[in-house]
């Protein structure tokens, strides 16, 4: 775990120039001092992301938030209220502090004050913002762990803090409050309803398929091994006749798994709670790869509370790979 020590010399890697692989509570991210335009073209350089993809600031605490952007409309201030710090990313008119490098040219600008303790004391410690996308190459599986992003990024980052697994494991919830009704633009650790509550009203969620916002390409959060996603109760026999087939097999088995042992490469049995699901997911997939299977077989799960996001990234996992 990352000491004083460690948050001291992090933020200064910050204020050289440098990358921070930092822990949040919903994934690593991988971060730059937010108005150093020359540091937040290595991020995309490192994560071979394309420049029109924007990132999120990370800002040490809500009060910050008319420092970096436009205007804070009265749901934005609500929103914050209560969900900061936390899993919840806003979207609003970028401030003067943001260097369009960073939003990938768009004059909006995604923020979010990230609920981990070394993700705040490193805030509080730099005192700037910190743009940070997840911590993983483009188009794969975000890390979880303080080694997901040594084995993905290596010496492509300047230090790395170590703040133990992520407590959520999903990215955060992405709402724009740009327009007059505030729209879900990517579900995640805040749920639809939760916010829904606070709002006082329902709020609408983009299908995959309808989604247009820069870097919500179809394939994204994907292992090497292609996804396939079938009924809950056809995920044995799929899984066993692509065994059969000659693939290498892996499943994400959902309850209640079966008295026989699956034929397959490699099995992980589903968490019955959508929350553990939700931490342990990605380090799913990424064992499954690690397994070394070509082929994963999974179902989606209920698509209410966590489920939607985790829902979301499977299909997504699952998503044609030819579309970058
Ligand atoms: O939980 C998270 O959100 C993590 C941690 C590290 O904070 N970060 C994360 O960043 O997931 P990234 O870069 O992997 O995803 C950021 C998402 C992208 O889908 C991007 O399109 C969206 O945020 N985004 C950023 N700025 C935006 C903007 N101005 N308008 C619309 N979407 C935006
Ligand atoms: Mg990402």
């Amino acid at each position: 775990m990352a000491s004083t020590r460690d948050i001291e010399k992090a933020a200064g890697v910050l204020r050289g120039g440098g990358l921070v692989a930092l822990p949040t509570e919903t994934v690593y991210g991988l971060g730059a001092n937010a108005e150093d335009s020359a540091a937040v073209s290595r991020i995309f350089q490192v994560k071979g992301r394309p420049p029109s993809h924007p990132l999120i600031v990370h800002i040490g605490s809500a009060d910050l938030l008319g420092d970096w952007v436009e205007d804070v409309p009265t749901t934005a201030r609500l929103l914050a209220e209560h969900f900061w710090p936390g899993p919840l990313t806003l979207v609003l008119r970028r401030g003067p502090r943001v260097p369009l490098v960073a939003t990938g040219g768009l004059e909006t600008v995604a923020v979010r004050v990230p609920d981990h303790p070394v993700a705040r004391a490193l805030l509080a410690a730099f005192g700037g913002g910190v743009t940070a996308p997840s911590a993983n190459r483009f188009g794969s599986v975000s890390p979880t762990t303080a080694d997901h992003v040594r084995t993905e990024l290596g010496d492509a980052v300047d230090f790395v803090l170590d703040g133990g697994p992520c407590e959520v494991g999903v990215e955060s919830t992405i709402v724009d409050v740009t327009g007059g009704i505030p729209s879900i633009l990517r579900p995640g650790g805040v749920t639809r309803e939760d916010l829904e509550a606070v709002l006082g009203h329902s709020l609408d969620v983009p299908s995959t398929s309808h989604v247009r916002v820069p870097g919500q390409h179809p394939s994204h959060y994907a292992p090497r091994a292609r996804v396939v996603l079938v009924e809950p109760e056809k995920v044995v026999a799929e899984a066993e006749l692509a065994q059969e087939l000659g693939h290498r097999v892996g499943v994400l088995l959902p309850a209640p798994s079966p008295g026989d042992p699956v034929k397959a490469h490699a099995v992980v049995e589903i968490p019955r709670s959508a929350a553990a699901y939700a931490r342990g997911l990605y380090g799913f997939l990424r064992e499954l790869d690690q397994q070394g299977c070509d082929l994963i077989v999974a179902s989606l799960p209920v698509e209410e509370g966590l489920g939607l996001a985790i829902a979301n990234r499977l299909r997504r996992a699952a998503g044609p790979r030819s579309t970058v």
